[in-house]
């Protein structure tokens, strides 16, 4: 199987084809679109450029200011964090669970206060979070919840799809993504004023319904107002939202292909004693965006010793996890000018702190069977040889 077919050539060329006609300037936006919200069993979907501006549209939609705070999982990529900062707020940092490496509802309940307005959570590598609890915390209180569906797609906790528990849920196209188009994303929501609101700030703040909104006649008349709230261009380009639709077509052998590795990688990881791996709870579906285990000794060196002797042997390239945010230079710079006054140093969240300077991840998208299996030997043979050379070193 090929990532990129000839179902996604077919599509690019009729964009193409059609010199970019406004009559059919939207046609796939519309596609995509359409099927994804049934895919997902959503009400509302928005194609947008990318998932970072996903969140930012979702932020923006509740009006924040920096005394507002939303907390956001220690143990993710940035952008998470990031987004809540673009859209004036003050992003306050939850632990994860050492088990499932997800937001832990312990550490969310901790960080609420008076000026708590909602809650971004991540579906790490594929897995999503625990929502029973995290909706036992906030049932009773006036929060939101927003669902980084980035790196999961059609995941499942206790019978319920992605998206299922947020009042918006993001999902990326960014290339290493499920399902890809380069760069882009969609936001998805079940309420209609959150959609109309998003759907504005998602398109320069043009009117999209009633009276104002932007029909031929409304453009052909100098009087029109199209400005109503101030919004961004975070429209999804054509070009891209046809290839996005052909994947979304696709979309079950392209997650298949990740689950399978997934499960495979799993196997090898459980015959070593010092490798720790992300807990799937029971009635859980992991999709494995990537396949992430933890080196677990107290040395964290010794994953610089995995990678080299990965290397060596042959390994593909895979990632180190992102630096909780509150470590990188620019939150530091940030945090200086919020409202709040707090230390973001090391030691706010020990857990992901610990788990992030340990986990490898591993890329799960094979398409060719040989390469996989040529993987997960090579996988066995590196921690073959760290067992040999550290396990009774007691590091
Ligand atoms: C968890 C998570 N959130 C947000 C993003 C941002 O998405 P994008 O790159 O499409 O802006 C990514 C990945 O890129 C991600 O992995």
């Amino acid at each position: 199987m090929k990532r990129i077919s000839s179902l996604e050539k077919k599509y690019v060329q009729e964009v193409l084809d059609s010199q970019f006609n406004s009559k059919d300037g939207a046609k796939f936006n519309k596609l995509l679109e359409k099927k994804f919200k049934k895919k997902f069993k959503c009400k509302y979907a928005i194609p947008v450029a990318n998932g970072t501006a996903g969140l930012h549209i979702a932020l923006l939609t509740f009006g924040l200011s920096k005394k507002d705070e939303v907390i956001v999982p220690a143990l993710t990529m940035s952008s998470t964090a990031i987004s809540v900062l673009l859209a004036g707020g003050t992003p306050i940092f939850a632990d994860i669970d050492p088990k499932t490496f997800l937001i832990d509802p312990k550490s969310i309940k901790k960080s609420i206060n008076k000026n708590t307005k909602g809650i971004i959570t991540v579906s790490l590598y594929g897995l999503m979070p625990d929502y029973k609890e995290i909706k036992k915390i906030t049932s009773k209180k006036n929060i939101f919840i927003i669902e980084d569906n980035a790196e999961c797609f059609l995941g499942r906790s206790l019978k319920n799809i992605t998206g299922s528990y947020g009042e918006f849920s993001m999902y990326s196209f960014q290339s290493s993504k499920h399902i890809t188009c380069g760069n882009g994303g969609i936001i998805t929501t079940n309420k209609r004023d959150l959609y109309e609101k998003a759907k504005e700030i998602s398109n320069l703040g043009y009117p999209i319904s009633g009276k104002k909104s932007f029909t031929r006649n409304n453009i052909q008349d100098p009087n029109f107002e199209r400005h109503k709230v101030l919004g961004l261009n975070y429209r999804l380009p054509e070009l891209c939202a046809a290839v996005a639709y052909a994947q979304l077509e696709r979309i079950e052998d392209l997650i298949r292909v990740r689950k399978e590795a997934g499960k495979k990688f799993k196997k090898i990881i459980k015959e070593f004693s010092f490798v720790k791996e992300q807990k799937v709870p029971k009635g859980y579906i992991h999709t494995y965006w990537c396949f992430p285990f933890v080196l677990n000794f107290k040395n964290k060196n010794i994953w610089f010793k995995f990678k080299k002797i990965f290397n060596k042997n042959g390994g593909d390239f895979f990632y180190a996890a992102w630096k909780p945010a509150y470590l990188e230079p620019l939150f530091k710079t940030i945090y200086s000018s919020t409202v709040i006054n707090k230390k973001y140093s090391k030691g706010l969240c020990p857990n992901a702190e610990y788990i992030q300077e340990r986990v490898v991840q591993l890329k799960t998208n094979y398409w060719a069977p040989r390469r996989l299996n040529a993987q997960l030997g090579i996988l066995r043979k590196t921690l073959k040889e760290i067992e040999y050379e550290y396990l009774s070193k007691n590091l």
